[in-house]
């Protein structure tokens, strides 16, 4: 008999003697604080993304049999199904879905439905060709592909209402929909149609009180550029050879970013207001940057967000998922988060992209999520599809939905989940360590990127990256088993002993006089070149840098340095010497110390790195960026001491260490993403939550494996 069907023998037995039924919930609005595990019903949330409108209905069944099997109680459905929910206008069809519904949720799966939004049907662009958004050559998108629909067009809206309605009509009472994820991935693209120039130019006018305080406000003088009438306020679109002013440039990002969430809180308030008992979720990015999720998550009951690790820079291979997790974590205060899209094989579009990961390591990446707070896990996808751009983007089972090794090791999880469930309920992630990620610094970065190149990660040239010095910062705490929180200029700071702000470029004076507070608190701030430089309007100071923040870093730079192609050095003395790049501010300390100086050049003995003493805390200012981990790991260590922050045990290369905790109780999660068995020094005695075995002093983590271990704290 061939595997595949002697296990469905086996699943269609076992289903058959655990079916669950569900209750229709209380018509009551979602609780706050959310959380998860409770919404589903004391499960951990542990799904697949389904698309039984792909497949004959035939399948269904098998499909449901074999992810109970697999420990799988959720599954996300729809989200792309608008052309099959309303085949055309003013007819909806539910009836497939309520069938699909009916079979998972017999083998105890729930769902979350998605509003279709990101692939509008062709018969709405045939009819209405303008939904679609316009490039900034003015070239309308047309039907094909998706999420290329213009936000402020009036008949999108119109047919965004009506669908989501009649979604949440069909379902608001319906037991198996726990709640409903809003689109897939907002996020652009940027539109440059007339629909959104006025929109522009009626939320210029709600943020400037008058025509001439905008004038003043972008500098338009520059080149003449002033307006004399709202209605000629231009979208930075494409002109024949430069750039835009960056002050209308910076508003028009905010502005895209405020439509993408009032977007999602139009289709919000339609949800809530007809099925408020359901939860709203969307499915985010991590440190995608066209959008302020800050902003963008206040509709949201809880945030989901997509993880692919294999798209992860060589730098950040698996740094690179903990810090998206940890940007998700904290983009709504305080509430539960799940990966609503965890990768589940070797992703691809018309090619395979990269080489296949060991199946083993699909497990330790889920792990890393909850290790890093998530509360639920949802693979991407099911199966494989068998048509259209994504044939090459592997789900869990092949087309041939052969039980293969990656839906072993995910049934493995499956099982081992509900022996964790108890413990991980109600843990947090607790930081005393924040990395402060500026929207506002990230788009101005984009609109100059500073130095040539800038953005890309990697090639020949040190080029200026954002998200690199975010993880030059966030890896070293890594190293050191430090936990780290992602927090925003709004984010409340005073829990924190530490806040990293890396190129801190555009500040208003709300946000200095928090820093402020904060260090004189008794806080640490760590500022890095290109602080201070512009105000909110995205115009460059004219007091001496780093501009507003000067008096706290107690340093002034009256010159800089940027090389893209030449190494400098830093000597910090006792601690050596280490290689410098990409910018250099020249620091001259007013009232700040001297930590490190420049090694090379005319500079030579010039200040590199100064620490400050203000109030009760200290401010760092790192004037340069270094290729040496070493660096990173030197700075990490003397500010945590200084801190009074515990650094973790000693970490072999590979291994990874994060803690939830909650009353009385500390979770270590060991994450082992080598190929060969590691050990990690604990002090204390541990409970082994999988195998319920004690566990003390050098711990082994087994090959691409986890060890969840908790203590009383
Ligand atoms: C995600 C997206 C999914 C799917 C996946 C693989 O970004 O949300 O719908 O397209 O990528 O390409």
């Amino acid at each position: 008999m061939k595997p595949n069907l002697r296990l469905f023998l086996v699943l269609f037995a076992s289903a058959a003697l655990s079916r669950a039924t569900f209750g229709a919930g209380p018509h009551v609005p979602v609780a706050k604080p959310f959380d998860l595990i409770a919404w589903n019903g004391g499960r951990f949330v542990y799904g697949v993304d389904y698309y039984p409108e792909a497949w004959d209905e035939g399948q269904w069944e098998k499909d449901a049999a074999m992810m109970e099997q697999a420990g799988i109680n959720f599954v996300r459905l729809g989200e792309f199904a608008w052309a099959k929910m309303q085949p055309e206008e003013g007819r909806f069809d539910f009836a497939w879905l309520d069938r699909a519904l009916k079979v998972l949720n017999a083998h105890g799966i729930r769902a979350v439905l998605g509003t279709p939004t990101a692939a509008p049907p062709a018969w709405l662009y045939a009819r209405y060709p303008d939904i679609a958004a316009m490039d900034e050559h003015g070239v309308r998108y047309r039907f094909g592909s998706r999420r290329n629909y213009c936000l402020h067009n009036p008949d999108f809206l119109a047919a965004t209402r009506r669908i989501v309605g009649a979604i949440a009509e069909h379902y608001k009472d319906h037991p198996g929909v726990l709640g409903w994820q809003i689109d897939n991935e907002l996020g652009g693209p940027y539109c440059y149609d007339s629909y959104c120039q006025t929109a522009f130019q009626k939320w210029c006018r709600s943020k400037y009180p008058t025509l001439a305080a905008l004038n003043r406000a972008w500098g338009t003088i520059f080149w003449g550029h002033t307006y004399t009438a709202w209605s000629q306020v231009p979208l930075p679109w494409n002109t024949l050879y430069e750039a835009h002013s960056p002050s209308l440039a910076l508003d028009y990002n905010r502005f895209f970013s405020d439509s993408t969430a009032d977007y999602l809180k139009f289709q919000a308030g339609i949800l809530r207001r007809i099925a408020p008992s359901k939860a709203i979720t969307h499915n985010e990015m991590g440190l995608f940057d066209a959008i302020d999720y800050s902003v963008l998550n206040a509709s949201l009951d809880f945030v989901a967000w997509d993880n692919y690790p294999m798209f992860e820079p060589d730098y950040a291979s698996y740094y690179g998922p903990a810090l998206g997790h940890d940007l998700m974590r904290r983009s709504i205060e305080n509430q539960s988060f799940m990966v609503m899209e965890q990768q589940g094989g070797l992703p691809g579009w018309q090619i395979f992209w990269g080489r296949q990961a060991s199946p083993a390591l699909y497990r330790v990446w889920a792990y890393q999520a909850i290790a890093h707070g998530a509360d639920g896990v949802c693979f991407f996808r099911w199966r494989t599809s068998r048509f259209g751009t994504e044939q090459y983007w592997q789900g869990i089972l092949d087309q041939d939905s052969y039980p293969n090794a990656r839906y072993q090791v995910v049934a493995q999880m499956g099982k081992e989940l509900p022996k964790l469930t108890e413990l991980l309920d109600g843990s947090k992630v607790v930081s005393e360590v924040a990395l402060l990620v500026s929207p506002d610094s990230r788009w101005a970065f984009h609109i100059q990127p500073l130095i040539e190149g800038a953005g890309a990660s990697g090639g020949p040239k040190a080029n200026f990256d954002y998200n690199r010095q975010l993880h030059e910062y966030y890896d070293a705490r890594r190293r050191q088993g430090i936990n780290v929180d992602v927090v925003f200029p709004q984010s409340e700071f005073s829990s924190y002993k530490v806040i990293i702000a890396p190129s801190l470029f555009v500040v208003d004076a709300p946000l200095v006089s928090k820093l402020r507070q904060f260090v004189e608190q008794g806080g640490a701030l760590v500022l890095t070149y290109r602080s201070g430089v512009k105000d909110e309007h995205n115009v460059v100071t004219d007091h001496t840098l780093p501009g507003p923040l000067a008096s706290l870093a107690g340093v002034a730079i009256h010159e800089f340095d940027p090389q893209t192609n030449q190494e400098q050095e830093i000597d910090a003395g006792a601690a050596g010497r280490f290689p410098a790049r990409v910018w250099f501010d020249i620091l001259e300390p007013s009232t700040a110390e001297v930590l490190a100086t420049y090694a090379k050049g005319y500079y030579a003995g010039k200040a590199a790195v100064t620490r400050n003493r203000v109030g009760k805390g200290w401010v760092y200012y790192v004037g340069t960026e270094s290729s040496s981990d070493n660096f990173y790991d030197h700075g990490a260590e003397a500010v945590a001491k200084q801190a009074g922050i515990a650094i973790g045990p000693k970490l072999p290369a590979g291994v990874e260490m994060a803690t939830r905790q909650k009353e009385g109780e500390r979770i270590v999660f060991l994450l082992n993403y080598t190929e060969s068995a590691q050990t990690v020094t604990l002090e204390g005695s541990y409970r082994n939550a999988l195998t319920g075995e004690t566990e003390s002093g050098q711990i082994s983590i087994p090959p691409l494996d986890v060890k969840v271990l908790s203590t009383s704290k």
